[in-house]
């Protein structure tokens, strides 16, 4: 079974944590399941940015974006190469590790 470590953030998860998660989890869901609150605007229909993260391992192990999803990601706050909206974000067999971005930029759209 696949770990999830959720690094520190200041707001949203106070101390490190490492879930349990299974192959095939929505990574924001399970995110919300476990009490860290990420945004998620557009309540993960893929329109806004606000459920960014970096993946700072594992990034080769869940499927690769979708040309939509890079679109948004292109605005979202502190972009890296291993940036991804956490409700596109199926986990694969692999332990991740995730850092959420300090800041958001909310671009729901109506
Ligand atoms: S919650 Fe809006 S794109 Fe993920």
């Amino acid at each position: 079974m696949p770990k999830l470590r959720v690094r520190k953030h200041e707001l949203i998860c106070p101390r490190e944590v490492v879930l349990d998660v299974k192959e095939g989890d929505n990574l924001c869901e399970v995110l919300l399941q476990n009490e860290i609150n990420i945004e998620h605007a557009c309540e993960m229909s893929r329109a806004c940015t606000t459920c960014h993260v970096i993946l700072r391992s594992g990034y080769n192990s869940i499927e690769a974006p979708e040309e939509d999803e890079e679109d948004l990601l292109d605005r979202a706050w502190g972009l890296e190469a291993e940036s991804r909206l956490s409700c596109q974000v199926t986990v694969g067999n692999e332990d991740l590790e995730i850092e959420i971005p300090k800041y958001t930029l909310n671009h729901a759209r109506e």
